[in-house]
């Protein structure tokens, strides 16, 4: 998966871009049996929304019209940013598949993990986050995208719900958590029938005088396949009942 990135701060995506698991699914792995290469599971792609601005200050931004407080990103250097985007050619001057856009905004559809399992079968994804009081809705309107909010709150801007979503979908990509990991059974996924997960536990068997649960060590995977299916059950009838009313429709 390619993954562009239209922002004003490129830089906040950086450390993050850069670390754990999102470094390493940029990376192309090599095969220590025989020395393969496999491609790396997706790239990572920032653009300076500034960088498109045709004014001598670089300015992207204005007052409201109608006034009130904030500024509001213009059209010009959105739309000229998303078309170069749109437009850029691969390795090797490839066509580039035109992608998914997607504009952060609290006003769009709350992200969750049934849309990050989607989202994780693009070939492309374009990330358009906007900052200070919002884009200039003509560009929006013009460009058409999926719009997404990261929850009922407001931030600074979109990038960390960028960040957030790219986190999501990334390690849903197959191939971009190694064998000792698994985005099967994370909580609200298909695979734990959009339940909490169950509770996990490590070494020492006894810590401060509180037990590992037994079952765990039993060596009985049915057993524990079973327990933990109970547990996650539990978790959620005790956290998040309103999941279950939605696992028990899916299950008719
Ligand atoms: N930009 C500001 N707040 C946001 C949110 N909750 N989700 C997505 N983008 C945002």
């Amino acid at each position: 998966m390619r993954i562009d990135i239209c922002t004003l701060f490129p830089e906040m995506f950086e450390g993050v871009l850069g670390s754990s698991i999102l470094k390493r699914a940029a990376e192309p792995v090599v095969d220590k049996s025989d020395g393969s290469v496999r491609e790396a599971v997706c790239s990572y792609h920032t653009w300076n929304i500034r960088d498109y601005t045709t004014n001598r200050h670089q300015k992207v931004d204005q007052p409201p019209y109608g006034g009130g407080p904030g500024m509001v990103i213009q059209c010009q250097p959105v739309f000229d940013c998303v078309n170069a985007v749109r437009e850029v050619k691969g390795d090797d001057g490839v066509v580039l598949p035109k992608g998914r856009l997607i504009h952060l905004t609290p006003q769009g559809k709350v992200w969750d993990q049934k849309m990050a399992e989607e989202m994780a079968k693009e070939e492309r994804v374009i990330f358009l986050a906007g900052h200070y009081e919002a884009i200039d809705q003509r560009v929006i309107d013009e460009l058409e995208p999926v719009e997404v909010s990261i929850g009922d709150y407001v931030l600074s801007g979109g990038e960390l719900a960028a960040m957030v979503m790219i986190d999501s979908i990334v390690r849903l990509i197959p191939g971009a958590l190694g064998h000792e990991e698994s985005a099967h059974q994370d909580s609200f996924s298909e695979g734990a029938n959009r339940l909490l997960d169950c509770s996990h536990y490590t070494r020492p068997a006894t810590w401060e005088g509180r037990e590992v649960p037994s079952v765990l060590m039993s060596g009985n995977h049915a057993k524990i396949e079973a327990w933990r299916r109970e547990e996650a059950l539990q978790n959620t009838k005790a956290r998040r009942p309103d999941l279950l009313g939605e696992a028990e429709s899916r299950d008719d």
